[in-house]
């Protein structure tokens, strides 16, 4: 298996979705849409919805409501990022390779570009649609983890945490909360909802559970590792800006050696909890590695 054909077949059923789903950059509010769309398609690198599928696929053949979850999830996350990057939280002034949303449109409009864009996601998975009984229960189940990891107990609270924090010193408990929740709970919740939707049995969703818990764990600690060692030309963001802000981040409390040995026990972990799903998982193997080898 090729992971990089894998990955761009997988971008490409996003994207086309992506364009389907929000509205045009000429319907009225022409700016809102268009600010919307600008960072939805600056080049993400669709790591969330490309789990989702991936995770579906272990138990079913895609479907439209599979790759819209996706969509929304993808939406939820530009919507973070937007205001993530905004002055009153991370102050960055460059994403995905562009300047960040408020840069080009404004404070307000990126605010209220990322409020649509949240509420589009829920939009758009609630319009799925579920023919039995069973389906309807495993989208009504989708949608409600998804708010739930996107909310106040998820990426939301993780986020504060994060703002609260900086330039504290605070315990090792803290640092984990931050991370497992800022970002863990949305990549988790990405993994879950492909598995549910797929009609995953308990057993094999348990299995989903702790490969994207382990991963989304992964993936935020290989964002702060990239964050000193990336370069901004691959990033497509700011590198060095978590110890300026006095961020709460792996490589601050553990230094960068014992923060890579976290990341690659976590993804070998990751790779542990699916050994039974057998050549079904290869996709899921591969980019559990991915996460911590990756350059941007
Ligand atoms: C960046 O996420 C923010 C985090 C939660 C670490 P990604 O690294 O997935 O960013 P994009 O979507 O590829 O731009
Ligand atoms: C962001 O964490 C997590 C989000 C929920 C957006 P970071 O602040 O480290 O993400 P980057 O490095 O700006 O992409
Ligand atoms: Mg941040
Ligand atoms: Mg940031
Ligand atoms: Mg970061």
């Amino acid at each position: 298996m090729n992971l990089n054909s894998y990955l761009k077949e997988k971008e490409d059923i996003i994207n086309k979705a992506l364009d389907t789903v929000l509205p045009k950059e000429d319907e009225f509010p022409q700016r809102l849409h268009k600010a919307m769309r600008y960072s939805v398609f600056a080049g993400g690198k669709r790591v969330r919805p490309i789990l989702c599928l991936a995770c579906a696929e272990v138990f079913a053949k895609l479907n439209e409501n599979i790759t819209n979850i996706g969509c929304a999830i993808e939406l939820i996350h530009t919507y973070s990022l937007i205001h993530d990057d905004l002055p009153a939280l991370d102050n960055d002034d460059l994403r995905r390779g562009m300047p960040t949303n408020h840069k080009v449109f404004g404070e307000a409009m990126a605010i209220l570009a990322g409020d649509a864009l949240l509420a589009s996601a829920f939009s758009i998975m609630a319009s799925c649609k579920a023919a039995t009984n069973d389906e309807q229960a495993s989208l009504l189940d989708t949608i409600r983890e998804i708010a739930k990891a996107a909310g106040s107990t998820g990426m939301v609270g993780g986020q504060v945490v994060d703002i609260e924090s900086e330039g504290k010193e605070v315990a090792f408990p803290v640092l984990e909360y931050i991370h497992i929740h800022k970002t863990g709970e949305l990549i988790l919740a990405s993994c879950r909802a492909g598995a549910i939707m797929a009609g995953a049995d308990e057993k094999p969703l348990e299995a989903i559970t702790k490969y994207g818990e382990a991963i989304g764990l992964a993936f935020q600690i290989a964002d702060d590792i990239l964050d000193v060692e990336g370069q901004r030309e691959h990033m497509g963001k700011g590198v060095g800006g978590d110890a300026k802000k006095g961020k709460i981040t792996y490589p601050a409390v553990l230094g960068i050696d014992e923060s890579r040995k976290r990341a690659q026990e976590l993804v070998d972990i990751a790779i542990t909890v699916i050994g039974n799903f057998g050549p079904k998982a290869k996709p899921l193997v591969e980019i559990a590695k991915y996460i911590v080898e990756r350059r941007k």
